[in-house]
């Protein structure tokens, strides 16, 4: 598809996010002919590089990423840098004046930077007039570390930029599996008969990560994995899950539906937070043979009781899934890179089948998100050949890299040409972020009332004891196929 001309600029231009994500999906786009040939990517941050220094740096990393490097000497000329500092006055015109050589472009400001940084940035851009009607602002999660301050940057920022022109990121809303949700659940007429509380016994959401802090550590330990993967990402997945089919595609008839399963969850009962939620923080241990730290031993002063884990157990009070547990579970340095949604089906009412059969397992749908991206229906089945009748429980298996034979392009593609094109389905809107962060804020509340420091776990685990717990309380388990 056609896209016009554009300039985007990177705050955090040398960032983690913009060198691992944002630059790669930038070239693979316009690897394929998506970045017009006069569209201009500037890098904006503080260090004090020049457009040569930013392309030797971009290019070490599209080169360590496997790009070739025919394509990479012909991207790099499209960008550009500029040391700029949002809290200071200095530099902002000779800025404006890169901006403006080109007035007729969509212009994207990315802030991928911290969020305290956001309402310095969009009033400088507006004192700067650069908050025209070609401009889009994307902001980057988390915004804000609670409800109040998320409110305070919602409103300061739309005092310069309109909603329309306000793209609130949510990469996992990019990828293709989640997406896929959408297609599995209204495009195929099997499913939405039987999802909800009737037929449905629970639902699970696991964000297994390998990695550690990496170089993240002044974002992560402030943040901690409920404000960096549950508020957005997580709850993200679950109103995807849950939420009623829209009348439409429309941005506002998705986000409205979102909107209402995010009102419907049930607060967290915070007298019994313990029994509800699991923090832990991981210790050093291995992963795939290789001893890897823990968490204090990669902080500078060594002390933090940050969370890098989170499990907890969600319930929407709504029609459609009054009793239905949603246990969501995420951290890092686990025992292996996975993220999946698991449907669990009830027990078929009642079993003709005798003891000898084997036990009855429930129908799980299980979509996986990565890595190898497909989904998988579980179903019992009888054993082949003579011998009785034995009961055996197997997937019907797709692989979308097996099905297409193609290598899914990377959530911000997707997400960063929608920007330029102006389509904000795929984004959240402030009324979702705030409900978000009001679900949130209490559980914060009951951790830091409670003082209790997180559980430790292995890294290379699969999280501290109590998040299995936490499950099999309910009579269930965490889905095994995956572990
Ligand atoms: C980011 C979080 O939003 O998502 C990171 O800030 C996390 O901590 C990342 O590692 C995970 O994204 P993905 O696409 O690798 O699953």
């Amino acid at each position: 598809p056609h896209v016009d001309p554009f300039d985007l600029v990177i705050f955090g231009g040398t960032g983690d996010l913009a060198l691992r994500k944002l630059l790669p999906a930038l070239f693979h786009r316009f690897v394929d002919g998506q970045v017009p040939a006069a569209s201009r990517i500037i890098g904006v941050a503080r260090e004090g590089l020049d457009d040569a220094g930013y392309r030797g740096l971009v290019r070490d990393v599209l080169a360590d990423g496997g790009g070739a490097s025919e394509q990479i000497d012909a991207f790099l000329p499209q960008l550009y840098y500029l040391p700029l500092d949002a809290r200071k006055d200095e530099g902002w015109d000779t800025f404006a004046a890169l901006v403006n050589e080109q007035p007729e472009h969509i212009r994207v400001f990315y802030l991928s930077t911290s969020p305290e940084l956001f309402v310095d940035i969009c009033n400088r851009l507006g004192a700067n007039g650069l908050n025209g009607p070609n401009s889009r602002v994307v902001l980057e999660k988390p915004i804000g570390r609670d409800l109040a301050s998320a409110m305070g940057i919602i409103e300061a920022v739309g005092r310069v930029f309109s909603e329309a022109q306000t793209f609130r990121i949510d990469h996992y809303l990019g990828k293709e599996t989640v997406q896929n949700l959408l297609a599995l659940r209204f495009g195929n007429a099997l499913f939405e008969p039987l999802w909800n509380a009737g037929h449905i016994d629970h639902v699970q959401i696991t964000v297994a990560e390998t990695l550690g802090l990496g170089r993240r550590a002044g974002y992560y330990d402030r943040a901690g994995a409920l404000r960096d993967m549950v508020q957005n990402h997580m709850l993200q997945l679950l109103c995807m899950v849950a939420m009623e089919p829209p009348a439409s595609l429309s941005p506002d008839a998705v986000r409205d539906e979102k909107l209402k399963v995010l009102h419907a969850l049930k607060p967290i009962d915070m007298r019994n937070s313990a029994q509800l939620t699991v923090r832990g923080q991981y210790k050093a241990g291995a992963i795939d043979g290789e001893r890897v730290p823990g968490y204090l031993e990669e902080l500078d002063d060594g002390q933090s009781s940050t969370e890098t884990f989170v499990a907890l157990k969600a319930e929407i009070a709504n029609w459609r899934w009054a009793g239905v547990p949603f246990y969501l579970r995420t951290g890092k340095r686990l025992s292996a890179r996975l993220s999946e949604i698991v449907v669990a089906f009830k027990s078929v009412p009642h079993s003709i089948f005798d003891a000898t059969a084997g036990p009855l397992a429930q129908n799980r749908l299980v979509l996986r998100l990565q890595p190898d991206e497909g989904v998988k229906l579980w179903l019992t089945i009888k054993h082949p050949g003579p011998g009785g009748l034995r009961l055996r429980h197997v997937p019907l298996d797709m692989s979308f890299a097996e099905a297409f034979g193609v290598q899914q392009p990377d959530a911000y593609e997707r997400l960063l040409l929608d920007v330029v094109r102006g389509n904000p389905t795929l984004f959240m809107r402030r009324d979702e972020v705030e409900a978000a962060w009001r679900w949130i804020d209490p559980i914060l509340a009951a951790w830091g009332g409670a003082g209790e420091l997180p559980r430790p776990y292995a890294a290379g685990s699969w999280g501290p004891s109590a998040a299995v717990a936490l499950i099999e309380r309910d009579g269930r388990t965490w889905n095994e196929d995956s572990e």
